[in-house]
């Protein structure tokens, strides 16, 4: 019998982006810099020496854009607010014309039927709060709540959906630990106190929205299921810091008010023993969590490792995407399931799935074949569908990405898009992965069928 993959009315579809991976123009319009710009301007910190100058120019396209997204049948599309064109100087004076992007691109949505989620927080944190200290100064918390405040009154209106912040994680390994993005510290002792400032900062944004919102806010993080590469007790125990490292290192304090014992063992003396006081205050209450989902990693202790004493192991039969992350749906349910048993019944989106692959330069009647793209969605999908056979509260699921993009310091060539884009000419082309996902939404998953 061929099953069926029929998903729940209401169920809501989506594509996403971030704004200095598709925007450009950074400094339009009395647009301050971000710390994106700076470090995308800093010799040697991009792949090819990309930067955001210029992107998808979706700061200047973004009604053929919708256009895009309304082909696709989008319910909705999940996009973030760059802090410094609504705050050049992330705090006091609000540049109006940057505000004004972002009430354009919401009325353009709404007007084609497109429900508007926004994040307030994806990673492209203002130069000149950066000069301040950045995420290392306690102020932090509150700058975030007042900017956010201003983004809530300006548009509360038209939106409904907000996140604080996404994937606190890679703000704190690749910003200020691994120094990989962007400010590009490498610094034990600040990466804690990072993690502290951010959810204080999505817990004080929650906060502000209580007072000012009428309709939803939630915080969106990167989960990588946690593997024990064998029953070995020193394996599960590496694979227990890895996942607190990881995982429960934010979502614990935003959803249950405290951190995981194992950051003691993680971060050592660099720990700062966060009374509890100090945590409880984390937890506010979500309206829904979104959940980025990429692939699982296999542990195994190795005492050589720095930080975790904990390696990946590389599953070596198992197909991987460009990004060389091995392509495995299951973690996406064992995710769903795993999160739920942790943390309760909150709704939960899927905010973020999808997969960097060499597209070839082959257009077939209109399309380009990307079938690893249409095979990786397809098997996520799936997974998805069985995560609410589960009994998981799931509400929607956001594709990443609708367009190619800034794959941070990974630049350009890495593709995540539904829709290819000729960065040369910003000429957009279907994928045969942006006609399948249409499929899929327009039978409500019925397509996800083999045929
Ligand atoms: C981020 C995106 C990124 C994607 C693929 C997530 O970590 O939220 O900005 O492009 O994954 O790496």
């Amino acid at each position: 019998m061929t099953r069926r993959f029929r998903f729940p009315d209401g169920f809501l579809w989506g594509a996403a982006t971030s704004a200095y991976q598709i925007e450009g123009s950074p400094l339009a319009d009395g647009a301050g810099p971000s710390i994106w710009q700076r470090f995308a301007h800093t010799p040697g910190m991009m792949a090819n020496g990309d930067t955001g100058d210029v992107a998808c120019d979706h700061y200047r396209r973004y009604r053929d854009d919708v256009q895009l997204m309304r082909a696709l049948g989008l319910q909705s599309y999940r996009f973030s607010v760059s802090w410094s064109r609504v705050l050049p100087e992330g705090t006091g004076r609000v540049n109006p014309k940057g505000l004004d992007f972002y009430s354009r691109l919401v009325d353009e949505l709404l007007a084609n039927g497109i429900v508007p989620n926004a994040t307030l927080f994806h990673w492209d944190l203002p130069a000149a709060l950066d000069d301040r200290g950045g995420w290392l100064n306690r102020d932090s918390a509150d700058w975030f709540a007042d900017y956010a405040q201003i983004l809530f009154r300006a548009l509360d209106d038209r939106v409904p959906m907000w996140a604080t912040l996404n994937e606190p994680w890679v703000v704190v390994d690749g910003g200020y630990l691994h120094g990989t993005v962007a400010p590009g510290h490498r610094n034990l002792y600040e990466a804690p106190r990072v993690t502290h400032n951010l959810m204080r900062a999505s817990a004080a944004g929650i906060q502000a929205y209580r007072a000012l919102g009428k309709h939803a806010i939630g915080v969106v993080f990167n989960i990588e299921p946690k593997y024990p590469a064998s029953d070995a007790p020193a394996d599960i125990a590496a694979t227990r810091r890895a996942d607190a490292y990881m995982n429960r290192q934010f979502a614990d304090p935003a959803l249950l008010g405290s951190y995981p014992p194992e950051l003691r063992e993680v971060y050592g003396e660099a720990w700062p023993e966060f009374a509890d006081a100090e945590c409880r205050p984390l937890r506010q209450k979500v309206d829904f969590v979104g959940l980025n989902y990429y692939t699982r990693a296999v542990v195994r202790h190795n005492a050589a490792e720095w930080l975790l004493h904990a390696a990946a192991v590389p599953q070596a039969q198992r197909p991987r995407t460009e990004t060389g992350w091995e392509v495995y749906e299951q973690g996406l349910l064992d995710l769903l399931t795993g999160f739920r048993a942790r943390y309760g019944d909150i709704p939960l989106y899927i905010t973020e799935n999808g997969a960097a692959f060499a597209d070839p330069p082959h257009v077939a009647g209109g399309l380009l074949e990307d079938p690893l793209r249409v095979d990786y969605l397809r098997r996520h999908l799936k997974a998805a569908h069985a995560a609410l056979e589960a009994g998981v509260d799931l509400r929607g699921y956001y594709a990443w990405s609708l367009l190619d993009n800034l794959e941070w310091s990974l630049g350009y060539a890495k593709r995540f898009g539904l829709y290819h884009v000729d960065f040369t000419t910003q000429r957009r082309t279907p994928k045969a992965s942006a006609k399948f996902y249409a499929q899929v939404i327009a039978s409500h998953g019925e397509a996800l069928a083999e045929p």
